[in-house]
C-alpha cells in the first residue's frame, strides 16, 4: 500500500464490532509503536493494553462517550516525563511529542492491519492515573480505542488547502 492510501485509510472511527482484535494484530501494531522515532532516542513511552471486562469497564468511566464503549480494546499512550529530552535551551520536555508519533503509529498500524481507531484526549487523565495506578513520573496522552469497525467507511473531515498552511520560501 502506498503511504498516501494509508494515511487516507485511517480515519477515526467511533463505533465498533465486538469482535475481538487478534494477538497476531496488537502485536504488530505495538511493533509499529515501538519503531517510532523520539528525542536522542529515549523512547520515554509506555503502552497499557486493555482488553478484559474489568479493565474496559473502568477505562470507559474516564471517557463516557456511547460509542467509546463499544471499542474491545484500548491502547493508552502514556509519557514517561523522567525518561525524556528536555532541551537546555528552554527547558520543553519532548514526552508528548514522542509519545504522539507513538501513538500515531499505532492509529496508522491499526488501519494497515484492517482495523479502526480514534485518538482520544478529551478523557479524565486524573482518575485514569489513579484507578489503574501509574506512578509518579508516568502520565496518559491518550487512549486509541481499536477494533473492527461496525459503519460504513468514511473518509477523514475536511483539512485545509496546502495552500492555507505551507510556505514555500
Ligand atoms: C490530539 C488529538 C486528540 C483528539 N481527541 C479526541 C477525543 O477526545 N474524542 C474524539 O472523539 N476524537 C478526538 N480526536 C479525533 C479528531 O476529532 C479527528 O482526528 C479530527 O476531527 C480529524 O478527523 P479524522 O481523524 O477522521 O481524519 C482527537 C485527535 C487528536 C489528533
Amino acid at each position: 500500500m502506498k503511504f498516501l492510501e494509508l494515511v487516507n485509510k485511517r480515519y477515526s472511527a467511533r463505533s465498533y464490532k465486538a469482535d475481538k482484535v487478534e494477538k497476531e494484530k496488537i502485536d504488530y501494531i505495538l511493533e509499529c509503536a515501538r519503531r517510532a522515532p523520539s528525542a536522542v532516542n529515549f523512547q520515554p513511552w509506555h503502552f497499557l493494553i486493555i482488553r478484559n471486562e474489568e479493565n474496559r469497564n473502568k477505562i470507559q468511566q474516564c471517557y463516557a462517550r456511547e460509542w467509546f464503549k463499544t471499542a474491545p480494546v484500548y491502547i493508552v499512550v502514556c509519557a514517561d516525563k523522567s525518561a525524556a529530552w528536555t532541551r537546555q535551551s528552554d527547558g520543553k520536555s519532548h514526552a508528548d511529542i514522542d509519545a504522539a508519533i507513538a501513538a500515531e503509529h499505532i492509529c496508522l498500524a491499526a488501519a494497515d492491519a484492517g482495523l479502526g481507531s480514534c485518538w482520544v484526549c478529551n478523557f479524565d487523565t486524573v482518575k485514569l492515573a489513579h484507578d489503574f495506578q501509574l506512578p509518579a513520573e508516568i502520565y496518559p496522552v491518550a487512549i486509541i480505542p481499536i477494533g473492527y469497525v461496525d459503519e460504513q467507511p468514511q473518509t477523514h473531515s475536511s483539512r485545509k488547502a496546502i495552500e492555507e498552511i505551507a510556505t514555500f520560501l
